[in-house]
């Protein structure tokens, strides 16, 4: 849900960039600069990259204490 909303509010902003993104230096999908727009999905990519980087460590500590105080053998089944 959130890395779904993380590439399309990359996608968005970079619709409305003030200069061209290109995708892999081919795919041009500026449509037309438009500053405000530009800021409301930038916002929102900034804070949903945020986001995913606590959910991440939280998922990396969860997974630490499962293995090493509740001693569930659950890294191994990872790898
Ligand atoms: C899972 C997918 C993605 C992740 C995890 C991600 C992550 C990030 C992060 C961490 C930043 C820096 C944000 C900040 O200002 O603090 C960023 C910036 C940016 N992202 Fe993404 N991104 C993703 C997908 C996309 C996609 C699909 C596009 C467009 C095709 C895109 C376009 C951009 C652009 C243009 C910036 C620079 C914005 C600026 O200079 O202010 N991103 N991205």
């Amino acid at each position: 849900m959130l890395v779904a909303l993380m590439v399309i509010s990359g996608i968005l902003q970079g619709v409305f960039f003030e200069q061209d993104v290109n995708i892999f230096g081919v795919l041009n999908i500026t449509v037309g600069h438009n500053a405000s727009l530009m800021l409301v999905f930038n916002w929102i990519h900034a804070v949903a990259s945020k986001l995913l980087l606590v959910l991440i460590a939280i998922h990396v500590l969860a997974a630490l204490k499962h293995q090493f105080i509740d001693k569930q053998p659950l890294l191994r089944r990872m790898f």
